[in-house]
């Protein structure tokens, strides 16, 4: 076919050749987010930047899960001044949970400089922030790019907002209710991500196996996006301990593409705050549920959420916690000071810093000689791992695994394990 004489819209050669440049805080929910703001930018032609300073526009994608996270947004967006200044075409928008929590009123105000204020809930509007600011989108589609991880990995988002009300979490409030997607949407979005050489996808979800959407329930959802063609592993985050089934336990058994991990957060051993939190178990009852998943799939990795510091948590409760990383067995553990969310009295953090800080810094010290055994566990043992370059790869267990010989990104290999050193399995292929 003749080329027109003329680059038309659409055509790559009437692309403004511009870049943006997008930080993300927060969860992989925000991450995959972003790649959904990179994907409506590429579409007009922009390129992604890892520099600020050759950017046509900045995306701050803001997260406020702990005063912290809210802290360190605030500060970005204040140094955007300075881009704006030498760059007054330039464009800026604010994006994501900080942003719901703050509004555009507040946020415009404090920062004049900022184009676009659009909150977590209306994520989806995205695309008129972009009209106003840049025009219609020439081109309709666009293939996707897997920023945050490996290109084997693509993050596929099942549901949004949660409908839980755990005591400290902010989240239902900047994100909104659940809102499942359907299975259609999930399956197409799935696929095109495995056609563009995605080998595993990350099912994304605040409570993701609380999923269903019409008959469809989080077990058929999983049954549906394993028989995809091309798919090597599956993997699913995060789930919340009440809503495991037998179905569930069911197809982990039989599936070895549903990764032999599940991060699954705890936040506390004692029971008195997991009441308090409004967790809905207790820590036998997680346990118990932990042993049943790994007696279907034996050595199942898990990994979990502690918060040190809730309002009220003693010395005992703390022990509780830390008899739980022990029994647990986990093989990773995030660990968060309590920030308080809310002015409600009740929700203050009332243990003293210097002891909070203690505290964490015994949390971390048993999860990471609780982890290094588990890690340890592994040492000759046959992992199947999926390389992401010729030498580095992780296993189903979610262990990275480093290797001498080379072998092919985004192949599945055997891997003889031989030693473990802090956060990582060394072997051989044999
Ligand atoms: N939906 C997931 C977790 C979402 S937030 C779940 O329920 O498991 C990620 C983690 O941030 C939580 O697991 C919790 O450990 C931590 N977190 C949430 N709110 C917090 C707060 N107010 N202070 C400290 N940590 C918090
Ligand atoms: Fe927050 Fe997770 Fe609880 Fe939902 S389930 S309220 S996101 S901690
Ligand atoms: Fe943060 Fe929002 Fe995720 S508050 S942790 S980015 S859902």
């Amino acid at each position: 076919m003749q080329k027109p004489e003329k680059p038309q819209n659409g055509d790559p050669r009437s692309r403004p050749n511009k870049a943006v440049f997008i930080i993300t805080f927060g969860c992989q929910m925000n991450e995959a987010d972003s790649e959904a703001i990179a994907a409506a930018f590429r579409r007009r032609g922009y390129a992604l930047t890892d520099e600020i300073k050759k950017a046509d526009a900045v995306v701050v994608n803001t997260c406020t899960v702990r005063q912290k996270a809210e802290d360190k947004a605030i500060s970005q967006i204040g140094r955007l001044r300075v881009w704006k200044e030498k760059r007054p075409e330039g464009n800026i928008f604010v994006v994501g949970c900080a942003a719901q929590k703050l509004g555009g009123k507040y946020l415009k105000n404090r920062f004049p400089f900022v184009d676009e204020v659009v909150g977590a809930k209306a994520i989806d509007q995205f695309e008129d922030a972009l009209i106003t600011q840049l025009g219609p989108s020439p081109e309709a589609e666009t293939s996707h790019q897997n920023i945050y991880r490996s290109p084997q990995t693509a993050y596929v988002t099942i549901m949004r907002g949660c409908s839980l009300k755990c005591s400290y979490c902010i989240v239902p409030a900047v994100r909104g209710p659940a809102v499942f997607l359907s299975p259609e949407a999930i399956l197409k979005d799935a696929a095109g991500k495995l056609k563009a050489g995605a080998k595993e996808i990350v099912l994304l979800g605040q409570t993701v196996n609380a999923y269903r959407h019409g008959k469809t329930t989080f077990a058929e959802l999983l049954k549906k996006v394993l028989a995809l063609p091309g798919l090597a592993r599956l993997r699913f985050m995060s789930p919340h301990p009440v809503y495991f089934d037998k179905a569930f336990t069911a197809i982990l058994k039989a599936e070895p593409k549903l990764a032999r991990h599940i991060h699954l957060p705890v936040q506390s051993g004692s029971d008195r705050i997991l009441k308090a939190m409004r967790r809905g178990y207790t820590a036998k009852e997680y346990l118990a549920l932990i042993a049943g998943l790994r007696q279907a799939a034996p050595g199942l990795a898990v990994s979990t959420d502690f918060i040190v510091g809730y309002p009220g948590e003693t010395e005992e409760d703390f022990q509780a916690t830390l008899a739980l990383v022990a029994a647990g067995r986990f093989s990773m553990a995030y660990c968060f000071k309590y920030s308080p969310r809310t002015d409600r009295p009740e929700m203050k953090a009332d243990i003293p810093e210097a002891e909070l800080e203690k505290r964490l810094e015994r949390l971390l010290a048993a999860v990471k000689t609780n982890s290094l055994l588990v890690l340890k566990e592994r040492i000759g043992k046959i992992e199947e791992v999926l390389f992401e370059t010729e030498t580095y790869g992780r296993a189903s267990g979610n262990f990275a695994v480093r290797v001498k010989t080379a072998a092919a990104p985004g192949r599945l290999e055997k891997v003889l394990i031989a030693s473990a050193e802090k956060n990582t399995l060394n072997g051989k292929l044999p």
